[in-house]
């Protein structure tokens, strides 16, 4: 229970670095200074401030049942804001319609889960009179969305078989009130989970691949990581497996077995000696099929908003808590245009030796030292090349997180693969990918280019890839690969793409 502690001193922090971003923000919002963004100023951003705040102020306070409010996240501590009030934008245009014209909603409260205590703290009661005297909206009327099931279901999804939510993690979590993080491994990366969670203090989605004998050590992984490793992994990972139709498991037992058996902790985690030639994928040559994985984690992710990323890409510390804020605020212009949007990460690497830098200010000394660098700069720099990086690498840390930049992915960056906070509004991956052809993320790029998306980029987050620097390595296997996948995405996806998508001037996969 220090951990209940520590999340609710982390409370308090978090509060009073909220207040005084209020009145910050208040400052800023009367003198009218803007960001560094330097797009053109949409001329009704602030009135929906108002506007919507009016109409909503009573339906908030009447329709939010007290216990509901305080209880669930406060318990958890899945890194989300409370209450508060101050509404956002989202990442598809129809929410930022829907913003402006809410005011008698938010009422997904129906199926408030849990609200224990009911006990509306001081502290509640102050960030609210705080927030009144601001005039905006809550957190949860700020992302109109509907609450997930985290209910076990087996499925078949093309050539694959699902175990959706097969290990669900136990706390329960509104779609308004977290971020998910989500992903895609074979058990032998799951090494990753707790560094991982350590940082991320979120709700955490992962799609784990499983043919054949693959199957038996991924169970032992999740029982072992649950019962093992930190309280973390049983409250915040929910666990899908899934297996192609051809190579199904001996056995594969419920989650209910699953979830009620032990594990003998002094055994070694059950990847650990894993030698990758005699796993089950290996022997049988399959290819690592990365997108159903990615599509998998995002869909069943049980909040609005999700980062979908891979799994050794460590997000810096409270970047769900600072988005949502950030959201919730309101007071960053980029937000109001009406394109769809999503808010994309820088990424780094770091020596083998290193430390994971824990702030932007760390890791800026690291860049000047030469111990971190600029994600895959030495193997596909174009890939992951962000519109404005230098000026970003240069920019001190500032407080909270704001827009920095608002990019496209066109000119100098027409190949870029980013990472982003997004929702399930955004196109999906292709499942014809595989990791081994390469390119995996590059059909789904064209498609946010085609649809005219902004990438908003963030100022003080970023992801660091586990310490150790890639280099350019020959393999003769996967160039073969790689040429198939590019005819694949020349020959059959792009046409495709552009019968469903249509073009767009300076759009390439
Ligand atoms: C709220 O919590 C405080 C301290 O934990 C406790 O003393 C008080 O009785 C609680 N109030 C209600 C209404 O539960
Ligand atoms: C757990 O594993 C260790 C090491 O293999 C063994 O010595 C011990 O007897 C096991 N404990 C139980 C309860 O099975
Ligand atoms: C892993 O293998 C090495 C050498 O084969 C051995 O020394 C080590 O004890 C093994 N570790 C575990 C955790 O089994
Ligand atoms: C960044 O992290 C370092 C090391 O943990 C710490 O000393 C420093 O105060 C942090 N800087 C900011 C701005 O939070």
């Amino acid at each position: 229970m220090t951990m209940l502690g520590i999340i609710r001193r982390n409370w308090a922090l978090r509060l009073s670095v909220v207040m005084n971003v209020f009145v910050l923000l208040y400052v800023c919002v009367h003198i009218g200074s803007l960001g560094p963004w330097i797009e053109e100023a949409p001329t009704s951003w602030a009135q929906p401030l108002v506007e919507v705040s009016k109409a909503t102020e009573l339906s908030a306070t009447a329709s939010l049942p007290e216990g509901s409010k305080a209880g669930s996240t406060r318990e958890t501590g899945i890194g989300s804001i409370q209450d508060g009030k101050s509404a956002a934008s989202s990442a598809a245009t129809k929410e930022t319609a829907a913003l402006t014209m809410r005011d008698k909603t938010g009422k997904d409260n129906e199926e408030v889960q849990g609200g224990k205590s009911g006990n509306a703290t001081t502290t509640q009661k102050q960030q609210e009179s705080v927030s009144t005297t601001m005039g905006s909206m809550t957190l949860e009327e700020a992302i109109p969305c509907n609450d997930r099931s985290t209910t076990p279901k087996t499925a078949l999804r093309g050539d694959y078989w699902v175990l959706y939510n097969y290990v669900p993690m136990s706390t329960k979590v509104r779609c308004w009130e977290s971020v998910t993080y989500t992903t895609h491994a074979d058990y032998t990366f799951l090494d990753n989970l707790e560094p991982l969670l350590e940082r991320w203090q979120a709700p955490v989605s992962v799609a784990l691949y499983a043919p054949g004998t693959d199957f038996q050590p991924t169970v032992d992984t999740i029982k072992y990581l649950r019962i093992c490793g930190s309280p973390l992994v049983s409250q915040l990972v929910t666990f899908h497996v899934f297996f192609s139709t051809k190579h199904i498991p001996k056995t594969v037992p419920s989650s209910s077995k699953v979830l009620s058996e032990g594990w003998n902790c002094t055994l070694p985690p059950p990847w650990a000696n894993v030698t990758v030639s005699k796993m089950y994928k290996s022997e049988k040559k399959l290819l690592y099929p990365v997108n159903v994985g990615r599509n998998i984690a995002r869909e069943w992710a049980p909040t609005h908003y999700v980062l979908p990323s891979d799994i050794e890409l460590y997000p810096s510390p409270d970047l769900a808590s600072r988005f949502l804020e950030m959201i919730r605020r309101r007071d960053q212009q980029p937000l109001y245009k009406p394109n769809p949007k999503v808010f994309p990460l820088s990424i780094f690497e770091v020596s083998a030796d290193s430390q994971v830098p824990r702030n932007k200010t760390q890791l800026q000394k690291m860049l000047k030292a030469k111990t971190a660098i600029p994600f895959h700069k030495k193997v596909c720099s174009g890939c992951h090349n962000v519109p404005r990086s230098k000026e970003w690498q240069e920019a001190p840390e500032t407080e909270g997180l704001h827009v920095f930049h608002v990019g496209k992915r066109t000119g100098a960056f027409v190949h870029w693969e980013p990472i982003f906070i997004g929702t399930n509004n955004d196109p999906l991956y292709d499942e014809r990918l595989s990791w081994e052809g390469k390119s995996d993320k590059m059909t789904q790029g064209y498609t946010l280019c085609v649809l005219d998306y902004d990438f908003l980029i963030l100022d003080n987050a970023f992801l660091v890839h586990k310490p150790g620097i890639k280099t350019f390595k020959k393999d003769p296997v996967r160039d073969m690969l790689t040429g198939k996948t590019n005819a694949l995405i020349k020959k059959i996806i792009m046409p495709e793409l552009k019968v469903i998508y249509g073009t767009r001037k300076g759009c390439a996969v």
